[in-house]
This record gives C-alpha cells, structure tokens and sequence, in this order.
C-alpha cells in the first residue's frame, strides 16, 4: 500500500514478546531500529497510537510509552494536532550506519594506542605462548576453598576499601619479600597494582617531569618503552646497552648520567635471561645515589631460579632508591591481575594517588583470598612445587627444540630461571615473519627484535615452556622447525 500523509503504514515492527521485558521498550527500540534502517523516513507521520497498539494488539498506553520516549530522545517530534512524526531533524544527520561507514580521523595518541592492542595481543595457550600457568600443579583447589572460606566474611562484597590495597595482603606480601626475596619493607610501603604493568605506568607517572631521560635495558620488555612512547618521552628513552652481565651501567653514564629513572630487571634480565652481576649492581647504586635518582626494579619470575637460590632483590641493597615490583601473573595466575610496589617511604602517598586516579583500587574479594594463601603457607608450598615442574617442562623443552631444529638454524640462549627461552635465529630469518607464520600454523611465537632499540636488532623467538603436554610440545617444536626450513630455502 502507497504512503500517503493522511493515512500512515503502519511500520513493521517485528514480533515483541511479552516475557522479553517491558513491551513499551522493545517497541521504542523496534522503531529505534526502523529509522536507522531508514525504513522510517525524517518528517514521516506515524500511524495514531490507537492504529499502531491495535495492529500490535498492545495496550494504546504501551504505544504513548513509546512515542514518548523516542520524542524525548528527539527520534520523533510530536506537534498538537499534528500528530507524531519522525523527527526533520534526522535529515541532516547521518544514520547510524552512515557514520560508522565514515572513516574517523583519529588523534596520535589514539592511533598509537590502537598499535599497543595489536602489538600485546594474548596468544593462546598454545606451545609456546609465555605464562601459561602450570596446569594441574597449580593451587586450583585451595583457591577455591579459601574463597569459599572467606565469601561470608572478609571477601564478602563491602563498601569502599583502602586504596594501598587490604592490609591483610600487604601484611603478607611484606612478611613474604623480607624472608625470600631480601627485600627491606613494612607493610605500610605496599600498594597493591594490578600487576607488574600497572606498576611500571604508576612510576612514569610519578617519578618523571615531562624533559626527564629515562634509562631502560636494550633490549627490554616491550610494557616499558611502549608507555614512554605513549607518554612522550620516546625521545628522552635512553637504550642502555646489555651484554652477559646485565645493563651495561658504564655505557648508560657515557650516553646520558643525568637520567631520572632507570628501569632494570635485575634478576633474570627481560628478555635475555641473564642477571646483573654485583659489580653492575654496585655500579647502577652508586650512580643513582650521586645523581639522586630512582631504580624501578621488574622484579617478575626471579621465584622460578632452577639452579642455586634465586638472586636477592637490588632493593634489599638501596631501599631508600629503588622502586620494587612483584607480580602473581607468573607464579601463579596472570588473570588475577594482582601484583604490588614496594615504594621508598618518601613516595608512599604519591604512588596510592596515582593509583587513585587509575581505578582506585583492584577488587578487593581475591585480596583477601591472596592474603589467607600466603599467610597459611600455601605460597611457598606452591613455589616449590611449580619450580619441580617448571625445571621439568625447561629441559623436556630445550631437548625437544634441539631435537628438531637444526643447530645452523636457530640456537637457544643460555638462562638458569623464569617461564621462557630466547631462541636465536640465523640471519635471513625475520622474527617477525616467523611469528606471523608460527601463528597461522597454530604455534604462539613472540619475536624479539622489536624489544631491541636499534634498526639492526638481531632476530630470535621468546619461547614459553609453562604448562603445556609433551605431546603439544613436540608437535608445536616440529612445525616450528618445519617453518624455520621453509623460509630458509
Ligand atoms: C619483564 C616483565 N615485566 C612485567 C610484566 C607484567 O606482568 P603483569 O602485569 O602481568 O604483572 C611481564 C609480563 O610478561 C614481564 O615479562
């Protein structure tokens, strides 16, 4: 039937369904739908509310209901004796749909934000993504029973807790680091984060003036200088060279001595491998302090050391300098998202206001648990398990890797700790191309070459060995060599 002014179609609307909310809603939303589809034209009269609730076999109330919120919402405009149409207005507009089409200009920041999703995409939890818990080994059991223990009570939802994090936890995580990680600490100079990262952003935050340099380790983890880069400073990052000791401190005094911070990681460098021998450790020190300036140390899997005791914290030495940060992703779940500062007192307040300003503060249910987990020792019996089983996965790993994989192809750098392995390639192997097809064919492969600062970054593979089945394992380690072979002819 032709349109015509006098005598309005009645649009369609669809079915609503009675036990799918309010009626007066589905069908504000159906007709909602009918203008961007534009099946409902701007200045279009609508049918009288009697029509349309007659058509739809609804009450004329649930129409009125309807037209009233879509007046409201400026979709329709409704003059006295006029009648209800589709508002002009909507002529000019785009729809909806138009302005999706419409390519949105965006500005730098965002467009680099939008490269970091890309760059820290999760890989599945395939061999050999990095951190992927220990599979049966892990505490799932207690976990659960601790929470289900503390629902009722402490992690019980509440109002508004402690930014710095439950007390409790801090109490835990303080009585933990003095006994096995050497560092110096009270309970009142930890700020819970939601991990590691969340530490690393806080710092930048509040450790640095907009002409500040920075010092971080060439090559290094990729969730520091993509903040810097994201803040600005990208051309006061200074890429202090490492060698088979660590941060190259000399080097780092001869490119920049007056650097603000320097972010390390000193007890298994990220992604090499190796420590920062006590010579670079006393040398780093005894630069911050003349210069006054501030270590941030990523202290992230030094739990995880399979030869010998793990490396004391750096903090231990200079408590009054450094910037300590742990983390749970790796020890025990990256989902928790629960890690924690240990901040010089001097910087206390200013960290838990930055940290106000993010979110706050995590969720504080699995705080609690987290804390009844480490004061009932379920922590360290945990670390000492999962080590057992991470040393295990470590050498079922290297064997298979040189199993398959030709020793002039790639070869693995040697470490005694952590969740994963740097294999190195041979030249005319682009790391990047062999993630990009590791990835097609089912294998979670990280390049290295883009933690490096330079152009001619040498080219190599992070390889996770936590959690995985040997079968998965030798099965990922054939194609991988397969891959290897393929770009190499
Ligand atoms: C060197 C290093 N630092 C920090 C982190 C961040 O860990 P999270 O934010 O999960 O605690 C990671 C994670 O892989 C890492 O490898």
């Amino acid at each position: 039937m032709p349109r015509t002014a006098q005598v309005p179609e009645i649009p369609f609307i669809g079915t609503l369904q009675r036990d799918a909310g309010p009626l007066s809603r589905q069908l504000a939303q159906a007709m909602r739908d009918a203008v961007a589809r534009g099946e409902l034209k701007p200045s279009e009269p609508l049918p009288s509310t009697r029509a349309l609730a007659e058509a739809l076999g609804v009450s004329r109330g649930t129409v009125v209901e309807a037209f009233d919120q879509l007046v409201a919402e400026g979709i329709f405009s409704a003059q006295q004796g006029a009648g209800t149409r589709v508002a002009a207005a909507l002529d000019r507009s785009p729809s909806p749909r138009q302005r999706e089409r419409k390519t949105v200009k965006l500005p730098t920041k965002a467009k680099a934000f939008a490269n970091i999703t890309k760059e820290f995409a999760a890989l599945p939890p395939v061999p050999f993504a990095v951190s992927v818990p220990a599979g049966a080994a892990g505490p799932n059991e207690v976990w659960r029973k601790l929470g289900n223990r503390l629902r009722g009570g402490d992690a019980a939802p509440a109002g508004y807790s402690e930014p710095q994090g439950v007390l409790a936890l801090r109490e835990a995580i303080a009585d933990y680091l003095r006994r096995s990680r050497s560092v110096h600490c009270e309970p009142h100079q930890v700020v819970i984060t939601t991990g590691t990262q969340q530490g690393l952003f806080l710092s930048c935050q509040v450790l640095l003036e907009d002409s500040d340099a920075v010092w971080v380790e060439d090559p290094a983890y990729r969730g520091i200088t993509a903040i810097l880069e994201s803040i600005g400073s990208q051309d006061r990052i200074v890429h202090v060279p490492v060698d088979e000791e660590g941060m190259d401190v000399a080097a780092g005094v001869g490119m920049d001595a007056h650097a603000r911070v320097a972010f390390v990681t000193p007890s298994h460098q990220f992604p090499l491998g190796m420590p920062l021998s006590m010579g670079r450790r006393r040398a780093l020190l005894a630069w911050a302090k003349t210069n006054q300036s501030w270590i941030v140390e990523d202290d992230y899997d030094s739990e995880l050391r399979y030869a010998g005791h793990p490396f004391p914290a750096l903090q231990g030495l200079a408590p009054e300098q450094v910037i300590y940060l742990g983390t749970f992703s790796k020890i025990l779940y990256p989902s928790l998202r629960l890690g924690y500062a240990v901040v010089p007192d001097a910087l206390v307040d200013a960290y838990v206001g930055a940290r106000i300003l993010i979110d706050r503060y995590p969720p504080t249910a699995d705080q609690h648990v987290l804390a009844a987990f480490i004061k009932e020792g379920h922590l360290d019996r945990h670390i000492r398990r999962v080590r057992g089983v991470h040393a295990e996965r470590r050498t079922f790993v290297i064997e298979t890797l040189q199993r398959f994989i030709a020793p002039d192809l790639a070869w693995l750098q040697p470490s005694d700790q952590g969740m994963h392995l740097v294999l190195w390639l041979a030249d005319g192997l682009d790391d990047r191309e062999v993630a990009a097809v590791g990835r097609e064919a089912g294998v979670a492969l990280r390049p290295v070459s883009p933690m490096y600062a330079g152009r001619k970054a040498p080219s190599g593979l992070v390889l996770g060995f936590g959690g995985f089945e040997d079968k998965a394992i030798e099965q990922a380690a054939r194609k991988l060599a397969e891959i290897l072979k393929n770009l190499t002819k």
